[in-house]
């Protein structure tokens, strides 16, 4: 299967799994369970919740992450401040990346918005591989934080 297939099933997986779920925390922790299950580039996947004026962890797969990351710091920070998603195709090359592990090479970060458009936290995926992500994978994490965050369609 190619990426947009694999994200198809991913989503169609969270749909089944939190079809009557509300709860968000319990979608937090499912997401980044699920997409690192379909996806062998995501080396990191979770969340990055808006908590005390900053982002500060939350549910992830992978190593340990840092536990707090100031808006406008790193790539998750600039992604939270623009309320845009960022596609860094080489971290080395991107001024105040934080390196939470040394291994991470390449990274995408989506901002999550609730159904009012407030943001409530970003979704960061690291791959160990440099150039890992691109406009696919933009297209259907945006979907899935907008169908499980903002209740918008699948
Ligand atoms: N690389 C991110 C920090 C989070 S760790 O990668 C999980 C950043 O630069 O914001």
């Amino acid at each position: 299967m190619n990426k947009a297939e694999l994200y198809q099933q991913a989503m169609r997986e969270c749909e089944a799994l939190l079809e009557d779920v509300n709860d968000r925390l319990t979608v937090m922790v499912t997401l980044p369970a699920v997409l690192k299950q379909h996806f062998d580039h995501y080396y990191w996947v979770g969340f990055y919740l808006v908590k005390n004026g900053r982002l500060e962890v939350g549910p992830y797969q992978g190593t340990v992450g840092c536990l707090y990351i100031d808006f406008g710091r790193g790539v998750c920070g600039k992604a939270a401040e623009q309320r845009q998603t960022l596609i860094v195709q080489d971290v080395h090359e991107f001024p105040d990346h934080i390196a939470c592990d040394v291994r991470s090479q390449s990274e995408i970060v989506v901002p999550v918005f609730d159904q009012d458009g407030q943001l409530i936290a970003v979704l960061d995926v690291d791959s160990d591989q440099v150039a890992q992500f691109d406009e696919t994978d933009q297209l259907w994490l945006e979907r899935m934080v907008a169908r499980f965050f903002a209740g918008g369609d699948a």
